[in-house]
């Protein structure tokens, strides 16, 4: 049969079971995502036992509503795409077990991808619809500078397409928390929903960002855990000692700050009397008026000044690389990326320093399929096939 271009992709790594088809890496036919944020949200935070049961049941449902919304039967794939690291392991044995069979069953190619490669081309898979649909060529493949800074992680990579397909080199990363689990903490810490991230960016804009200094500090690379890797759930893969320390990322001070900040202002008792309000209202607020119903003014204040600190360290941290590896393009990805004032802020300084930023369409930056299916093609056009016995690698490190 000859080629159709189609490639059906399945991401199951946290808590999210989504599946897409995309055709030539370069058109989303369909993206189906189930979302498990009812079941985590009381909890504050994923559980990864529950996270595998949804993932069970989702999925065949998840796969054929992806394949329906494209109009398309098993018999019309390329080839079938799965996410198989980093994640958790019950989560992504999920798809791949799921996506194996398949495979299995139909005789078609399965391609692994790594979940980060997927954000990374989440970005390229909206330029290149955003040229479809203004009727210009495809975008050539440039080197660019990625930030991938999601709930897992906030990593700095060098991309760089070599033949059909892509190569990666670290070259930053968080020591310890990653950007979007301080979201997700502090958001906890101040009684608001789950996921932290959109609460904090929605409230943001009603409050004071000057009213509470937060400041980052340098990381010394020699001296933090000897250059080992850290042991948290955001940083476990890859040695840090070979980084440049100007584009090491920490989180975990500004969780604290923010904690001490709640103590010494007496704002916890109120903080545990807004949880139940936000469990019972799951939407971010939208209006001054709700966002002050909410939280009183320095609560606002507190979450604007979080907010300003958080994405100013990533916009110095990521400016510094790109200014000394010579990037004229940085790719903004992952659940943070879908940040408004990262997305502005960001984006004003690129414009100013002469550098294109690009960020993928709202709905692309926290976890989807279609992602995984653009970075799948690239791959299967190069006959990079998954193993037979492929498994999950929670801890997969993407580039050296
Ligand atoms: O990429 P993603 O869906 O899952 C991971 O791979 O981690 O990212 C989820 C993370 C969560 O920490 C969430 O709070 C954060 O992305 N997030 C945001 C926003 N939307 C989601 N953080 C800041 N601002 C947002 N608008
Ligand atoms: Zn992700």
């Amino acid at each position: 049969m000859s080629s159709t271009g189609l490639i059906l992709a399945v991401e199951s790594s946290c808590d999210e079971t989504a599946a897409a088809v995309v055709e030539r890496g370069a058109r989303t036919r369909s993206s189906v995502i189930a979302s498990q944020i009812a079941t985590h949200a009381r909890y504050g935070g994923v559980v990864p036992e529950l996270a595998s049961r949804e993932h069970l049941r989702a999925v065949v449902p998840v796969v054929r509503a992806a394949l329906d919304q494209a109009g398309i039967g098993f018999q019309d794939l390329d080839a079938v795409a799965v996410t198989s690291g980093p994640g958790l392991a019950g989560a992504l044995l999920v798809g791949i077990s799921y996506a194996k069979a398949l495979t299995l069953a139909l005789g078609k190619p399965l391609v692994a991808v790594n979940h980060l490669e997927g954000h990374i081309h989440a970005v390229l898979l909206h330029e290149r619809e955003a040229a479809l649909a203004a009727g210009l060529p495809d975008p050539a493949d440039e080197p660019a500078l990625a930030l991938v800074v999601s709930g897992g992680h906030t990593h700095l990579y060098l991309a760089r397409p070599a033949n059909s397909n892509w190569r990666y080199k670290l070259v930053g990363r968080t020591v310890d928390d990653a950007a979007g689990e301080a979201y997700d903490k502090v958001a906890k810490l101040l009684g608001l929903g789950y996921p932290g991230g959109p609460w904090i960016d929605s409230l943001s804009r009603f409050g004071n960002p000057k009213a509470v200094q937060f400041a980052f500090s340098q990381i010394k690379t020699k001296l933090h855990l000897g250059g080992k890797p850290p042991r948290t759930k955001a940083a476990r893969t890859a040695p840090i000692a070979d980084l440049d320390p100007r584009f090491l990322f920490s989180f975990s001070g500004i969780k604290t700050a923010v904690l001490r900040y709640v103590e010494l202002h007496e704002m916890r008792a109120e903080a545990q009397a807004r949880a139940a309000l936000t469990l019972a209202h799951p939407q971010p607020c939208q209006s001054r008026e709700a966002a002050l119903e909410l939280c009183p003014q320095p609560v606002l204040d507190l979450i604007a000044s979080f907010q300003r600190a958080v994405v100013g360290d990533l916009m110095k941290k990521t400016f510094a690389a790109a200014e000394a590896l010579g990037a004229k393009r940085i790719l903004v990805t992952g659940g943070v990326a879908a940040n408004r004032e990262l997305r502005t802020r960001l984006t004003a300084e690129a414009t100013r320093r002469g550098i294109h930023a690009a960020f993928p369409a709202t709905a692309l930056s926290t976890d989807n399929a279609a992602m995984i299916g653009a970075a799948a093609w690239p791959r299967f056009l190069a006959g990079e096939f998954a193993p037979a016995d492929l498994s999950a690698d929670p801890a997969l490190a993407l580039g050296a």
